[in-house]
């Protein structure tokens, strides 16, 4: 299956070439194939922030590159370049509040940082970290190659027949350094022809499912049905839905789940209706140092992306309420599937027990 998988690897979204970080712009697909180069970490945490890159692994694996960017500025000017570093890490872990990948590359940069001779000459000190982003990338790949491997196995531990399921917002290769996290569990599923349908919800509103999930799954030939998201409780009740299957942008100790505001009430409705409810998230999406999803910081994104489309406005001229994350509480899912292990009916002795585990690759 891993070699079926690799083959299947057609879209990225993130490059890192010559010392350049390369992003395919997310805002402007499926419409635009529009490749940027970075060379700064303030552009990197711009880029961030207005979603040029999103995705909770591709946020943390760019911003661990806009590190080296910031370092190789730093030791371009006078000064002490770990000053200017310091701010640099400050700037980039203000991009974005809710997905903890963020953190959790940066915390990985700045180990790495710490780690440093006093003395380490500028070059060492650019290629140590530079391998280091290098080496957050290329493990995200790997852990999309062993959760999708996982959460098809899960699929078909509970029916070798194929499945229509759901999932929302776009977690595939344009959220991830590899093909994706849900979206890499549903293209396991269809190569190993455990895939009748997904039904992909347009994740208003900022339309991660119907601008970059329909088009990686049409791309690739996956039978998909774009829905509207208010759609789902209806099409659970009469498709014959067996899974709904999300990524994450933190999962706390407890094993309640952030994820693209929508996941929740997805969660409720498939509990309701019998649907069983997977989130595939790698370990790094997985903090805990929280106790709870009660204490996760939920993003607020403007008011006109609610309001307007293209610059052109639809709504009433009203105030709008934006939050774009939810928490799904933990008794609400049936799996959390990780690079290091599937946990089934998560909760905190189980989320401990899995986090204490080696990484499987
Ligand atoms: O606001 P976004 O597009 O960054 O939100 C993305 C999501 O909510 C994804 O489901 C999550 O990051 C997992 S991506 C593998």
């Amino acid at each position: 299956m891993r070699e079926r998988l690799l083959a299947a690897e057609k879209v990225k979204a993130i490059d890192w070439r010559d010392g350049v970080l390369y992003l395919l712009d997310q805002r402007k697909l499926p419409l635009e194939d529009d490749w940027r180069g970075y060379r700064t970490a303030a552009q990197v945490a711009e880029a961030i922030r207005d979603m040029v890159v999103r995705g909770a692994p591709a946020i943390g694996i760019a911003a661990a590159y806009g590190v080296v960017l910031g370092l190789r500025e730093r030791l371009a000017r006078e000064g002490d370049w770990r000053d200017g570093l310091a701010a640099d890490f400050e700037l980039l872990a203000a991009s974005r509040p809710t997905a903890v990948n963020l953190f959790w590359a940066l915390n990985r940069m700045r180990e790495r940082l710490d780690r440093l001779e006093a003395d380490v000459s500028p070059a060492a000190a650019l290629g140590a970290l530079e391998a280091e982003a290098v080496d957050i990338h290329a493990s995200d790949r790997e852990a999309n190659l062993t959760m999708a491997q996982f959460g098809m196995e899960l699929i078909r531990k509970h029916s070798a027949k194929p499945q229509q399921v759901m999932t929302h917002c776009n977690t595939g290769a344009l959220a991830t350094g590899g093909f994706g996290t849900a979206l890499g569990v549903i293209r396991a599923a269809h190569l190993a022809g455990l895939l009748e349908r997904v039904y992909a919800g347009e994740t208003r509103p900022w339309l991660q499912g119907s601008r970059l999930t329909a088009w990686e799954l049409a791309n690739e030939g996956v039978p998909v049905s774009l829905t509207v998201d208010s759609a789902a409780a209806h099409l659970m009740k009469t498709q014959a839905i067996s899974w709904v299957i999300v990524g994450a942008d933190r999962i706390t100790a407890n094993g309640d789940v952030a994820n693209k505001i929508g996941t929740y009430q997805l969660a409720i409705n498939a509990m309701h209706h019998g649907v069983r409810f997977m989130v595939v998230a790698p370990s790094s999406t997985i903090d805990m140092n929280l106790e709870s999803g009660e204490d996760i910081p939920i993003e607020e994104r403007p008011a006109h992306e609610l309001l307007a489309v293209n610059g052109q406005r639809i709504a009433a001229d009203v105030e709008a309420c934006n939050p774009v994350f939810d928490v799904t509480p933990a008794d609400l899912i049936d799996a959390i599937v990780t690079e290091k292990g599937v946990v089934e009916r998560p909760d905190a002795a189980k989320m401990a027990n899995l986090m204490s585990r080696k990484r499987l690759h």
